[in-house]
């Protein structure tokens, strides 16, 4: 008799971005043919740069020829991308060997990947508010979750306590769903303090092209004592609008060891074993992506997204809703109006103004009453967005 994984009755009913698609169809379906504003998912909405374009139909053209054909990629990446990814770190400061790059499918994908490297029933720490895929992954994998509130009055800055006892740490900055960014002075606190306890740190850097205070990291890497306890997990879905085609990285120094064993090679055994690489068309989009046309495209993308941003919180701020987040993130994280609970707030804007946005409920208990806005929309829904939200709130 077969025994499934019992861990999944811990879960949820269903993922927080999968339950709003059902509200949001279920609404559409009692009201056909409305449109509706969607603030919720990150969902980009910007094509791919010219440069990434290009490179995917030369490699399309390049399969189609015998002499430059490729079968199977190399399973931790192509040399030509992890050689591309390390020389944009060395452009930061950050010196690693291309073999600490690892080629992912997207960060989502990696984030629960990587938990292959842990003891089941390991003890993980989740600050939360938090990208929900964290608590799920490692609830479907038997961990043990610590779930570490923060709060408005200190910025949703997670702070580190050494009486917490854990073996893998989750840190996103600039944070999804609240923007906050890690400042050096904090990161290296949370650094010492892995070090300290010999936990892991998860660095999910999925935002980091939205940061734009000079000051503040880009990545873990940039900080003293990284390297013997992190792993960063990047992707290019925001940073290149590649959602829909897929591709991220993972750096994972080779000095990082725990129990003897060590990580980097930990981890080429996994991929060797669970993956057959990442396709050659797509690690050659990706290539011209760190190429200086493709970052000054991407900038020009990214600045689209950080006036959509703009537009929402001006609405806010003309109808006195506390946010933050929007300047160095792509989201906008809010108090819900009137002191409502988050997912009344969205049934209020759905029916209200058709804006889809995410509760704040649904990032862990301590988002309650607050509400997340994505700024990937296209600039003029966007606009129109704003002009309804304005509406909506000003009678509530
Ligand atoms: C989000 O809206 O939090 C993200 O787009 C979800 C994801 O990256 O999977």
């Amino acid at each position: 008799m077969l025994n499934p994984n019992t861990n999944y009755t811990a879960l949820k009913d269903s993922y927080l971005f999968y339950h709003i698609a059902q509200k949001t169809k279920a609404y559409l379906d009692a009201h056909p043919g409305t449109h509706l504003y969607r603030l919720g998912i990150g969902d980009v909405s910007q094509p791919l740069c010219k440069a990434a374009v290009d490179a995917l139909h030369q490699a399309v053209d390049d399969q189609a020829a015998s002499e430059t054909f490729h079968g199977y990629m190399p399973e931790c990446g192509a040399q030509f991308l992890r050689e591309a990814i390390a020389a944009h770190y060395a452009g930061r400061g950050v010196m690693l060997d291309a073999s600490e790059v690892f080629v992912s499918s997207g960060a989502s994908d990696e984030l629960g990947d990587i938990l292959d490297l842990f003891a089941r029933g390991s003890t993980v720490l989740i600050p939360e508010p938090a990208y929900p895929a964290y608590v799920d992954a490692n609830v479907m994998a038997g961990n043990r979750i610590v779930h570490l509130p923060t709060g408005k009055a200190r910025g949703f800055l997670p702070l580190p306590d050494d009486t917490i006892e854990a073996d893998v740490i989750y840190l996103c900055s600039p944070n999804n769903p609240t923007g906050a960014v890690l400042p050096k002075e904090l990161l290296q606190q949370w650094i010492d303090h892995a070090n300290r306890t010999g936990a892991v740190i998860l660095f999910d850097a999925a935002y980091e092209a939205f940061i734009e205070d000079d000051a503040l990291p880009h990545s873990i890497f940039e900080l003293p004592g990284a390297r013997t306890c992190a792993i960063e997990i990047c992707s290019l879905s925001k940073t290149a609008g590649f959602t829909g085609t897929r591709l991220g990285y993972t750096v994972l120094p080779k000095t990082l060891e725990r129990g003897g064993q060590n990580l980097n090679a930990m981890w080429v055994r996994n991929r060797t074993t669970k993956t057959n690489g990442i396709s050659y068309i797509l690690q050659k989009g990706g290539e011209a992506i760190f190429t200086d046309e493709g970052q000054s495209q991407i900038k020009a993308q990214i600045a689209v997204y950080k006036q959509n941003a703009k537009i929402l919180t001006a609405a806010l701020d003309d109808l006195g809703i506390w946010y933050t987040g929007g300047k160095n993130a792509p989201y906008i994280w809010l108090q819900c109006p009137g002191g409502m609970e988050s997912w009344d707030f969205f049934d209020v804007l759905l029916q209200r103004a058709q804006i889809i946005g995410t509760p704040g409920a649904g990032f862990g208990a301590c988002g309650e009453g607050y509400f997340r806005f994505s700024c990937f929309g296209s600039p003029a829904e966007t606009a129109k967005a704003a002009k309804r939200l304005r509406e909506v709130c000003k009678q509530l």
